[in-house]
């Protein structure tokens, strides 16, 4: 099996990941921050060693750095947490459905209103977008880092300065670029990340960040372990935001995957990125290819393409068939279709362990697809 769907999650992750995970359910290790005895303190410790990582590969202060369940889970709890009534949202073209359906709902409730930014012909956003689409009322400005569907990295320094200049902060979706960006050089006031993705953890992790400058309201509310003779939420910092028994054996894998990550980040980014133009001019030399997004922008290692006259679920299947893993679909970015006119995509995304052999046996079984039509 050559597994290409990195962007969906990343498989294989490093070994240690797997013996870290495994290893909180073979030993005792109690409940984090639920009891004094020598397992939940255990447990204390691997939970704390994690969120030092991340805050530590962000740049940013560990208590900042919130627990969830995945990407998806920590943008709702940005969105949700942060949005009045009356509010006026920045969103962008590319943005995910984890990012739409929960703006959506609250615009249907009449809660919010909503700007999509304007793109130029390549997918990249300016500053001026911002500037067109500011009023009065705008409260949140929502941006993509690396698009799920053509890998394409926006200038998110640039978008989140002039965001700045009105006052108003900004979430920035890094699901397909964690691990190749900090708080310091975009100057996000909330970062969304999943932990299972490039960050090489188990699926069921994710963070958000949540800056100084910002202060969500908690969607969850329950037993943190601390302050237990109040019965309201404490303030305090993550335990504001973290209610109920953390994943400890994914979050245990997590601290591995971040540590890989922060050893061979920029290895892996220039590695990924050379897999994908590899990819990327192959499939560009085949007239009956159609290769999504501009091949001279910044990008990460996510490339959607059709095959002309076929529909991408077909293709996806017939890979399948010969043992590749694409995902063939809308992705969930219903909105980046439209503005790309395609009904959907193929997508293939490589990971650290991708081979240049894999990519180029991929490239191999399109040609043979193409002249079996
Ligand atoms: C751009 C983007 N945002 C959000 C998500 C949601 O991430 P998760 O699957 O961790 O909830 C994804 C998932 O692919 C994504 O690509």
């Amino acid at each position: 099996m050559i597994y290409l769907d990195n962007a969906a999650t990343t498989w294989p992750k490093p070994p240690q990941v797997l013996r870290a995970a495994a290893g909180v359910m073979a030993q005792p290790f109690g409940n984090p921050g639920r009891g004094g005895h020598k397992a939940a303190l255990r447990a204390g410790r691997v939970a704390d060693a994690c969120r030092e990582a991340v805050a530590d590969l962000l740049g940013g202060a560990p208590e900042r750095v919130i627990f969830t369940l995945n990407c998806t889970d920590a943008l709702n709890l940005a969105i949700r947490g942060l949005l009045h009534r009356g509010d006026h949202v920045l969103v962008t073209h590319d943005a995910h459905n984890a990012v739409m359906r929960p703006l959506a709902g609250l615009e249907d409730r009449g809660e919010i209103t909503l700007s999509v930014l304007r793109a130029d012909e390549k997918g990249l956003l300016s500053p001026e977008s911002i500037s067109e689409a500011v009023g009065p009322a705008t409260s949140l400005c929502i941006l993509t880092h690396a698009s799920n569907v053509t890998g394409t990295v926006q200038p998110v320094a640039e978008l989140i300065a002039a965001a700045h200049g009105y006052g108003i902060p900004v979430l920035l979706d890094a699901a397909q670029s964690a691990g190749t960006l900090d708080l310091k050089t975009t100057g996000a006031d909330l970062l969304a990340m999943p932990g299972h993705k490039g960050l090489l953890g188990p699926m069921g992790t994710g963070v958000l960040y949540v800056g100084e400058q910002v202060s969500p309201r908690p969607l969850r509310e329950g037993g943190t372990g601390s302050a237990s003779e109040s019965v309201h939420q404490p303030d305090i910092l993550p335990d504001r935001y973290e209610s109920g028994t953390l994943q400890l054996p994914a979050i245990a894998g997590l601290l591995q995957g971040v540590r890989f990550v922060r050893t061979h980040g920029a290895e892996i980014h220039e590695y990924e990125t050379y897999l994908f133009d590899r990819l990327r001019s192959r499939l560009s030399a085949m007239p009956e290819v159609t290769v999504y997004g501009a091949g001279d922008t910044p990008h990460v290692g996510v490339l959607s393409f059709n095959l002309r006259g076929r529909e991408c679920a077909e293709v996806a299947d017939l890979l399948d068939q010969r043992g590749f893993c694409l995902r063939g679909g809308l992705h969930c970015a219903p909105c980046m279709h439209r503005w790309l006119g395609t009904q959907g995509t193929v997508r293939a995304s490589v990971g650290p362990f991708s081979t240049e052999a894999e990519i180029d046996s991929l490239g191999d079984a399109i040609g043979q697809i193409l002249q079996e039509k």
